[in-house]
């Protein structure tokens, strides 16, 4: 694997070669060391830090301070991962010149290379003045978790025709508005499959089956830390959480048992 840092033109002649590109998500500079290290091509900083990290039922809550303090935690341990940041719920709706201040925060205060915002049609104009004003924007279509009050329910996207075409549409006029790649998250595989050859930019799937151009994951969720349900699309590859619940009650019983600490553990 190369050194090389990761850019958006990595990730496009990743696409074009037919390389599929590996994703993470991560909010800290400890664990995105370790993901940097084994070679994982995008960090991402996502709002998914309140569900696994925060411990609420949604990512509506997250502000933008919490999103720039855990984006530079993490920006500053990718030495070849490419690192992008969520912007929050509400963050850049309101108005461009809003949004523009907002992705500044996490670019110059975080220093992640890029911003993901959820949405499609309805932040076209947005999505446009980001990218004109350099700011490198990756796009977010099919379950979009921050409008989980507008639709009640977190069940696949685009399985009506309808919707399917809706999503479709959506993708190309992204990519039109000068997005770099985009997450496609719980749509039907073969949607994805059509959406994938339509666009130029590189598709990242979640629960949206093989034939995008990358997979992104929520870490917690791959190791089996966040273990509080399990969406089909997780494939955990460690059950950490029994892992580590293992360790601390190994740790309980010398501690109270006074094995630890041993002589070679003191001073
Ligand atoms: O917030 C997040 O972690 C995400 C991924 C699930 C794509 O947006």
């Amino acid at each position: 694997m190369a050194d090389r840092k990761v850019t958006t033109e990595a990730l496009r002649e990743m696409k074009r070669s037919g390389r599929k590109i590996v994703a993470l998500t991560a909010y800290d500079h400890l664990l995105a060391q370790v993901l940097d290290s084994a070679g994982v091509d995008i960090l991402l900083v996502g709002d998914s830090v309140a569900t696994v990290v925060q411990g609420l039922d949604t990512t509506v809550p997250v502000t933008m301070e919490q999103m720039v303090y855990h984006a530079e935690m993490v920006s500053r341990a990718a030495k070849r991962a490419f690192v992008v940041a969520d912007m929050p719920f509400l963050s850049f709706q309101g108005s461009a010149q809003e949004a523009l201040h907002n992705a500044g925060r996490l670019m110059k205060e975080s220093r992640v290379e890029a911003i993901k915002l959820e949405g499609g049609k309805p932040v076209l104009d947005i999505v446009r003045r980001l990218t004109d004003a350099g700011i490198p924007v990756m796009g977010h279509l099919g379950l979009t978790p921050q409008s989980i009050h507008q639709f009640g329910t977190y069940k696949v996207r685009g399985r009506k025709d309808e919707d399917a075409q809706q999503i479709l549409e959506d993708a190309v006029a992204l990519e039109a508005a000068g997005v770099f790649a985009m997450v496609l998250e719980k749509i039907p595989a073969p949607l994805a499959a059509t959406v994938t050859r339509e666009v130029q930019v590189p598709t990242i799937g979640i629960g949206a089956g093989s034939e995008c151009d990358g997979q992104v994951l929520v870490t917690y969720d791959m190791l089996g830390l966040f273990s509080r349900f399990k969406p089909r699309f997780v494939r955990r590859y460690l059950e950490l959480a029994t892992e580590i619940g293992k360790s601390v009650a190994d740790y309980c019983r010398d501690v109270r048992s006074g094995e630890f600490p041993s002589q070679d553990e003191s001073y």
